[in-house]
């Protein structure tokens, strides 16, 4: 097909080793003729010492010494594909971003999937949510979308995110992941944080074994928000749904899988593109417009809650579709970097408490992960042109000429762009109040749309649910921990929560902690099981 801008950057910088006339040379460009023996003392024959004085020998290993970087501090294990997102209903109504309102655009895309808790080297099959992280490299520079497969999440603040992974990382002391006191740590992090209660409901369900990174839906999680050309703004979530339908192991193929191949998902992706069979995504908006922002039982801003579909339908107006495997896996899927905060004029954030730290925390982590010039290596790079006075930095790549490194100055060579020609204006919301460390009242409500998710569930999947809650609270040694969880169940479900309590022999509840609802949400769940093969 065509090659995208992006492809033709990318291959500017592209070496090939296939590429015949390539002959090995230092990295300073002299060719070599011996690659393999250290240059020696030799005496009759003899092998004396390595000399020191040989820079090649030297180069080569230093290199090596040095060729690992941190691995991310939360997914860490993780593999991509490059793509392309078109258009197929401009969204105009209400956005001015290029990307969502020319349909005659091709824009170019990287995606990385990957696993939250283990480290680089993990197994893919894991119970563990899924990061689907989207970078658009868009004419009017780069938009990220990072999301998860899981449409909510634990906290509904950004301080809380150490928290929450430190609890289920690997133990401070033995580095072990899935000692019986990490769960410990995990479960007595969810009893003391009502908040996370939807999404280890949701984490509990066969959403976090999905089959294949192609058969799992994505969410932006969090509220952004959408600006048209008339200054109209309204709140947005974004959803991606496979065109193979929503799939999941059974929990019991999901561990076999873990020992028997731990590459499974990323083997799966590489193979199916490589064979032409491309996995496609369809791309959807739910929108709120900003006047009816408080007519919601929840918190729109609240990440910890989802916009019921029938509340606020899903539309659908574009189609990712993945068809190029990467060259290099650590030129392009580790360097990649993705931050919340990249978004492209017609597209903005809300108040969402968990969205605003995260703007902060992905370009800071990227700093100590890659370093300050980050936004410059190929993967990075955007494929409009990049102009301003930031620079120097440690392995800064670019080469500005001119005699002037600050703004406005006397040649005035690059004015600044007005909106009508694509600047990026920030829309004038109006804010007003005193600084608390508080959240707003509905943030406090925590069980009904964990309830929601239960009833929403067909009876096998319900049975999962209750399988992977027995096996994981089991695993806890700390008896205070699985007690006060099953206390937390009855809150959402009195059966559910007796029969975990018979799995993990513990008290069993005999009445629940709360009224029912007995609502029953429409889009939520529907997983569809794969025959095992
Ligand atoms: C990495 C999603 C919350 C900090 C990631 C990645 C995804 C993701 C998909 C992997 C990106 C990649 O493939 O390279 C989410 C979602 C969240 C969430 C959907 C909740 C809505 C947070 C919060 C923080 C945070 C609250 C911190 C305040 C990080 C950091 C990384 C990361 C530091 C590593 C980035 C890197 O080294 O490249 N997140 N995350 N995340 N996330 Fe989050």
């Amino acid at each position: 097909g065509e090659r995208s801008k992006k492809v033709e950057q990318l291959s500017s910088v592209t070496k090939d080793v296939h590429d015949g006339n390539s002959t090995i040379t230092s990295d300073y460009g002299v060719k070599q003729h011996n690659t393999d023996e250290w240059l020696k003392a030799v005496t009759d024959d003899k092998n004396g010492p390595l000399l020191l004085e040989d820079p090649f020998a030297r180069e080569k290993i230093m290199r090596f010494d040095h060729e690992r970087i941190p691995e991310r501090v939360v997914h860490a294990r993780g593999a991509g594909a490059f793509g392309k997102f078109t258009l197929q209903e401009s969204a105009a109504d209400v956005t001015s971003a290029g990307v969502l309102t020319d349909t005659s655009r091709e824009t170019p895309v990287f995606v990385r999937f990957s696993t939250v808790l283990g480290s680089r080297g993990s197994a893919d099959t894991v119970r563990d949510v899924r990061g689907f992280a989207v970078k658009f490299y868009t004419e009017e520079g780069n938009w990220d979308i990072v999301g998860n497969n899981i449409p909510v999440f634990f906290i509904q603040d950004a301080i809380k995110f150490p928290d929450v992974i430190h609890a289920g990382k690997p133990e401070p002391d033995c580095e072990i992941p899935q000692a019986q006191s990490a769960h410990n740590n995990f479960w007595d992090f969810q009893y003391m944080h009502p908040e996370a209660t939807h999404m280890f409901m949701w984490t509990m369900s066969d959403r976090a074994i999905p089959r294949s990174w192609r058969m799992q839906q994505g969410f932006g999680v969090n509220t952004f928000t959408l600006t048209n050309d008339k200054g109209e703004r309204h709140f947005c979530k974004f959803i991606w749904t496979p065109e193979l339908g929503v799939h999941s192991l059974v929990w019991d193929e999901a561990l076999k899988i873990a020992g028997q191949d731990p590459d499974f998902h990323r083997k799966d992706l590489w193979q199916a593109i490589d064979s032409g069979s491309y996995p496609k995504w369809k791309f959807g908006i739910q929108v709120i417009p900003e006047a009816k922002e408080h007519d919601f039982d929840f918190d729109i801003l609240d990440a910890t809650k989802v916009w019921p579909e029938e509340l606020v339908p899903i539309r659908y107006i574009g189609t990712l579709e993945l068809n190029r495997n990467p060259d290099e896996f650590f030129s392009q899927v580790e360097q990649i970097a993705f931050c919340t905060s990249h978004v492209v004029p017609g597209i903005g954030f809300s108040d969402d408490p968990l969205l605003q730290g995260r703007n902060f925390s992905y370009f800071d982590t990227q700093i100590s992960r890659l370093g300050v010039n980050f936004e410059e290596l190929p993967i990075n790079r955007p494929v409009c042109p990049v102009m301003n006075h930031n620079r120097d930095g440690s392995m800064r790549h670019t080469i500005t000429k001119g005699k002037v490194n600050y703004w406005p100055n006397r040649y005035s060579a690059v004015p600044p762009t007005k909106p009508e020609d694509g600047a990026y204006v920030d829309y004038p919301a109006k804010i007003a109040g005193i600084k608390a460390r508080t959240q707003s009242k509905k943030f406090r409500e925590h069980i009904s749309q964990a309830e929601l998710f239960y009833n929403s569930l067909s009876p096998h999947e319900k049975l999962h649910l209750t399988n992977a809650l027995g096996f994981e609270l089991d695993h806890c040694d700390d008896h205070v921990v699985y007690e006060r969880m099953v206390d937390r169940l009855a809150e959402i479900d009195l059966t559910l929560a007796q029969s975990v309590a018979e799995m993990v022999g513990g008290g069993v509840p005999q009445k629940a902690k709360r009224p029912k609802h007995n609502k029953k949400a429409k889009g939520l769940s529907q997983v569809d099981y794969a025959p095992s093969t």
